[in-house]
């Protein structure tokens, strides 16, 4: 009979070996909680295509972030809902230094200046054709064009006390353009979170669902901007160029079917790596969990400590908040 020397089951064997031994941890300080904010007071509506998911006013999400910033939160990442009377071609009510987001940013630094505000630099919630940019008559998306827009929109979220920007919009050199603008203002210390490897993916419908740009949209598509779901190798390159224009951190996105950009981002670069788990993911693990399929904090848990493994340090999760309020528990 041959007896193993090595055998793996001995560090398996209790939870205090387990715990010594376990290589990935996830921690409240790997959350980023993304956000969908609405106009007014007292308002609060369900994202049907997110079961647990609000859109909420400004002075609701306080009340939230409040609690989840005593027990750990470190970052929000707000997504504005629209309404159609401020969208338009040229987008723009993206720059009004009293739009939505900028007035909440504004808002949410005087309550809690030590919680770290992103926004979103791209224009769809803006445009009345749903793209991420500035069109022509052929319905080109315009990249040059689009930059002086988003420089713009990310000025006036800096002016509004920002932290950090995350240009979601993928046009060719927007970061560094963005960076040029921030330094000429002496805005320094304002970051950019650069959605670097973001693939045109289906996993998106239910954030257009839940922002109001999915009718407006219909069915064209953002594949002439957004990376081929095919491509790994691209990302590289795409990465490579927003960190050389500047960008502080990279994201990856969506985020469990590209656990493996995660990880080669990770092993080439050394700023800090994120990952969005899109609504897609949040629809697809809520609806098993809602029809008792799945058990809901032990999949969450398990699908965000993977992340942690492929090499994340930040993750923006909609399950930010209940995450938060488990570890608090545990
Ligand atoms: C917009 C933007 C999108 C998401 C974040 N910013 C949608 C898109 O590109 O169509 C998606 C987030 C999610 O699905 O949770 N630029």
């Amino acid at each position: 009979m041959y007896f193993p020397h090595t055998r793996k089951r001995r560090l398996r064997q209790n939870q205090s070996i387990r715990n010594l031994s376990q290589e990935h941890r996830l921690s409240a300080d790997d959350l980023i909680w993304p956000v969908f904010i609405l106009d007014g007071f007292n308002r609060s509506e369900q994202v049907q295509s997110m079961p647990g998911v609000q859109r909420m006013s400004v002075d609701l999400l306080l009340d939230k972030l409040h609690k989840l910033v005593d027990k750990g939160l470190n970052a929000v990442a707000l997504f504005p809902v629209v309404d159609k009377a401020f969208k338009s071609d040229d987008a723009s009510e993206a720059w009004n230094p009293e739009g939505l987001v900028q007035k909440a940013v504004k808002t949410i630094k005087s309550e809690i200046p030590n919680l770290l505000v992103i926004t979103d630099v791209a224009l769809d919630p803006y445009t009345s054709h749903g793209q991420d940019g500035i069109i022509n008559d052929q319905g080109q998306i315009l990249n040059d064009v689009t930059i002086k827009a988003l420089v713009m929109q990310a000025q006036s979220h800096a002016d509004a006390g920002a932290d950090m920007v995350a240009p979601s919009d993928m046009m060719d050199g927007r970061i560094g353009e963005i960076r040029a603008a921030f330094e000429q203002k002496k805005r320094h210390n304002v970051g950019i979170l650069a959605y670097s490897a973001k693939y045109a993916s289906v996993f998106y419908g239910p954030f257009r669902d839940a922002v109001g740009s999915a009718g407006n949209l219909g069915k064209s598509s953002k594949e002439t901007y957004q990376m081929n779901p095919g491509n790994a190798r691209e990302a590289i390159d795409e990465i490579q160029m927003d960190i050389d224009e500047g960008a502080d951190m990279v994201m990856i996105k969506p985020g469990m079917p590209y656990l493996d950009i995660i990880k080669t981002a990770k092993d080439y670069f050394n700023v800090p790596i994120c990952a969005y788990q899109v609504s897609g993911e949040y629809a697809m693990l809520q609806s098993a969990i809602n029809n008792g399929f799945l058990d809901e904090k032990g999949a969450v848990m398990e699908s965000l400590l993977c992340f942690k493994r492929a090499g994340c340090d930040a993750i923006l999760t909609y399950y930010a908040d209940r995450v938060i309020h488990w570890l608090d528990a545990s």
